[in-house]
């Protein structure tokens, strides 16, 4: 997409105010991004079908930021954060959604999504392996890592077992270079892995 399409799509999201390019709106954006989740069986849909058998607003918790915030601008990564907390990724659907609501363009609010990665753009399975591929993580085998859980769990770099049981993930830099081959299972730190403690530890993980 050009920069000239991807500008007149994000204005014309904004100018509809219906948080999706759907005409039906933002119950076939929910009823998409609820599909999504179900195809890992991720457990944060179970948080958005209590909410809509309540009655209430799958956005819920986003808005309650909103509204704590005054709709600031400031608030995106607070924003960001209590949106994946409550759908556990953050689809071009929401995003849409907090880009309306913060009169921001949407690829300003893409562009925060996508360059911290704390944030997921994909559902996410039940257990999550981030592995940093930094330079120095990267000359101490963190390839062979990554190498090691594709080929045990059929899975590739970036995706999520078809069970929905683990995602395995390729990050930047996590900022702690002494530590390398680092890498990050359920928000854990793991410190100068080799394939074969990381393949103990995904195990693991997924056998509970
Ligand atoms: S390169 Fe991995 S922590 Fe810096």
């Amino acid at each position: 997409m050009s920069a000239g399409e991807w500008q007149s799509k994000n204005v014309e999201y904004i100018r509809q105010g219906t948080g999706s390019t759907d005409a039906k709106g933002s119950g076939a954006a929910l009823k998409r991004e609820a599909e999504e989740r179900a195809k890992v069986g991720a457990s944060p849909g179970a948080k958005e079908d209590s909410a809509r058998e309540t009655g209430e607003s799958p956005y819920i918790q986003v808005d309650r930021v909103f509204k704590r915030c005054q709709y600031s601008q400031d608030a995106l990564i607070e924003v960001l954060h209590a949106a994946q907390e409550t759908f556990g990724f953050l689809s071009e659907d929401t995003m849409t959604y907090i880009a309306h609501e913060l009169k921001l363009p949407l690829s300003w609010v893409y562009g925060v999504a996508s360059f911290y990665h704390h944030f997921n753009l994909k559902p996410q399975g039940e257990h999550i392996c981030n592995i940093c591929m930094g330079t120095a993580c990267f000359v101490k085998r963190a390839g062979e890592i990554v190498e090691a859980l594709e080929h045990e769990f059929d899975v590739k770099a970036g995706e999520t077992t078809a069970d929905g049981k683990l995602s395995v993930n390729i990050v930047r830099c996590l900022g702690n270079c002494g530590l390398a081959p680092m890498v990050i299972l359920d928000g854990k730190v793991h410190a100068r892995q080799t394939p074969e403690t990381m393949l103990r530890n995904c195990k693991e993980a997924v056998e509970g």
